[in-house]
């Protein structure tokens, strides 16, 4: 709290030099408790100048920063509870402790770097800095059948806020890369905890390559991926592209659980990169090859085989097939 308080009194007084005793004031602490306030924002990462006249804020550091995240968030319940790692095994298992304990609908974990990152069929997820690690509670009320269409709604969350904030040219592949180009640059997991009749809850995970630096992921990597900085050629604020995505993704969301998921699939199918191309589908030990034509109702995606017969994929790893 009085961290918050600090950050915000100098966030006011922009420019200028704030002195000790207004901080003292401000925050109720004494002067020797607000200068270790100061000390763990430097460690932070905050550039600060301290003179005679008082502190002064130079920059803050582009990193995910709870307060820095919560300052622009314009959202009623998505990330009003930010827990902040510099470095964790998964955020998706933080996620899950903090959901078995009672964490509210909505609440954001996010890390600057994952040492034990998960992606989907059980491969890792290489998160070094730079990138958007994180993972949100939630609680919907639907039948558990329909858990999954979370991926997608999520999927059109990132993609919407890529291209709206961003400027860029996203697709999305079934069921949930994002793509620029043919390149991933963002992948998401979803862990559903539920039974027959009830959802307990679901942690969406989403791992956006923002600034991370291309040419030091390991090189088997490096062919299909990029990276928001790698496309822009310049450094994306995280904070202001998590409350811009957040405010999207809490949108799609009231949306799904009122019941309007054929909507957003519309979506999905307008930024969908998949339907009407040739792909290879990966699914337990089978792999099966057809042209995708199409998603029902229920987010599953439709191949017709050579021999012009249907298959509906539920899950599984989807390839593009160049045909050319
Ligand atoms: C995929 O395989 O495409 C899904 C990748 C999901 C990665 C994110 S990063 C944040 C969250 N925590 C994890 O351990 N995984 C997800």
């Amino acid at each position: 709290m009085t961290k918050k308080i600090i950050l915000k009194t100098l966030y006011e007084k922009k420019d200028e030099y704030v002195p000790l005793e207004e901080l003292v004031n401000e925050t109720g602490k004494s002067q020797k408790e607000v200068e270790i306030e100061f000390d763990t924002l430097e460690d932070e990462g905050y550039i600060i100048n301290h003179s005679k006249l008082g502190y002064r804020l130079i920059k803050t550091p582009n990193l995910l920063l709870p307060y820095e995240v919560k300052k622009g968030l314009k959202t009623k319940f998505m990330g009003k509870d930010i827990h902040y790692f510099k470095e964790v095994d998964s955020t998706n298992d933080v996620a899950k402790y903090l959901a078995e304990n009672g964490a509210e609908e909505g609440t954001v974990v996010v890390a600057e770097i994952q040492n034990r990152g998960k992606g989907r069929m059980g491969k890792t997820w290489i998160s070094p800095p730079g990138g958007v690690w994180m993972s949100i509670i939630l609680r919907p009320d639907i039948p558990t059948s329909k858990a999954p269409q979370l991926t997608l709604v999520t999927g059109v969350a990132v993609a919407e806020t890529l291209k709206k904030e961003l400027n860029l040219d996203v697709g999305i592949k079934w069921p949930n890369d994002i793509l620029i180009g043919n390149k991933k640059v963002c992948g998401i997991l979803t862990e559903v905890n539920a039974n027959i009749n009830k959802i307990n809850y679901v942690i969406v995970g989403i791992g956006i390559d923002m600034n991370v630096d291309v040419p030091l992921l390991p090189p088997d990597l490096q062919e299909g991926a990029t990276s928001l900085k790698n496309e822009l050629d310049t450094e994306i604020n995280g904070a202001i592209l998590v409350q811009k995505f957040l405010l999207n993704l809490e949108k799609l969301y009231n949306q799904f659980t009122s019941g309007k998921f054929p909507d957003i699939l519309n979506e999905w199918r307008f930024l969908s990169k998949t339907i009407g191309r040739k792909v290879e589908v990966r699914t337990r030990g089978k792999t099966i090859r057809g042209d995708a034509i199409g998603i029902n109702k229920d987010g599953i995606l439709i191949l017709e085989l050579d021999d012009g017969s249907l298959r509906k994929i539920i899950s599984g790893e989807c390839l593009h097939i160049n045909t050319s």
